[in-house]
């Protein structure tokens, strides 16, 4: 018997989790099978302990379950704690380890496939929602010189800079009192680009060499990219190496062995 993982949501067909762990677990020689499952909008824990039950080994959560995801958990890791979020489990007997690999994934993503260094550079994060949350460990861990979050309503942005104010120096903006402002690196933690939409930047936000970091992927030129290319961000990035790389932690948590994540970014580009 192959040992079992899932992926958690509600939508979920359109995940790539089953493509890139099929993908890590042929890379490295592992027996196991991962699979895509659709979990009721309220039954999420009856779900997972369905899945336990049957011999699962580890879930990855997706949207709109990884604050339950967090709070299924018996023990976490202090980057899960911190952004009030889990992306990945692990069940052991009674114990369910819940981590988030998000904030990882990014930085990964940013600093090793872009080799950005995030060390010393000044970070504006937008947004202030659950995305924006569950990075903020990780990047506050890169020390940049400094880091900005700015989101549409400002009180969140606000209570959300104060929640890492012991990790780092945070400080928080609505997006008029961003202008005059400039930043090496820019990421879109909105939802924005879901529906198409641009937060409203002020114009020259990006110094010679910037990168403009869009967590979304699969929606081509987003209106954040194309306003980072029309105001020339040197780099453009999508939030399809980030996938990868969360994947690959997660896959790490599990399994003890770290895939190749350029291979897998390649094939799912090319797809
Ligand atoms: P997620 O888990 O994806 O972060 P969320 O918690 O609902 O989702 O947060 C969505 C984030 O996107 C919020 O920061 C939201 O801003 P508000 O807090 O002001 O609502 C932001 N957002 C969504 N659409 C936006 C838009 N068109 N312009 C600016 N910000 C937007």
């Amino acid at each position: 018997m192959p040992d079992r993982y899932a992926v958690f949501g509600n939508p979920i067909s359109h995940s790539k989790s089953p493509l890139i762990h099929a993908a890590f677990a042929r890379q490295t020689g592992a027996d196991l099978q991962y699979e895509a499952l659709l979990a009721p909008l309220d039954g999420f824990a009856a779900a997972v302990d369905a899945f336990r039950a049957s011999g699962g080994r580890g879930a990855n959560v997706t949207v709109p379950f990884k604050l339950e995801a967090f709070r299924y958990a018996n023990d976490l890791t202090e980057r899960a704690q911190r952004a009030q979020a889990v992306n990945t489990l692990k069940f052991d007997g009674a114990r369910v380890l819940g981590d988030n690999t998000d904030g990882v994934g990014l930085v990964r993503d940013i600093t090793q496939n872009f080799g950005f260094a995030i060390a010393g550079k000044d970070v504006l994060l937008m947004g202030a929602g659950g995305a924006a949350r569950g990075v903020l460990l990780p990047l506050l861990a890169c020390q940049p010189a400094s880091l900005t979050i700015a989101n549409r309503t400002p009180q969140k942005a606000i209570d959300l800079a104060q929640h890492f104010a012991a990790v780092g120096a945070v400080r928080a903006s609505d997006y008029a009192g961003l202008a005059g402002d400039r930043y090496d690196l820019i990421i879109n933690a909105t939802s924005s680009s879901l529906n198409d939409a641009l937060p409203p930047l002020p114009p020259r936000l990006f110094v010679p060499g910037a990168l403009a970091y869009d967590m979304m992927y699969g929606k081509g030129l987003t209106p954040f990219l194309a306003f980072a290319e029309a105001n020339h961000a040197q780099t453009l990035a999508d939030g399809l190496g980030m996938l990868v790389e969360q994947a690959a932690e997660a896959f790490y948590e599990w399994r003890g062995v770290r895939p190749e994540t350029r291979p897998v970014i390649e094939m799912l580009r090319k797809s």
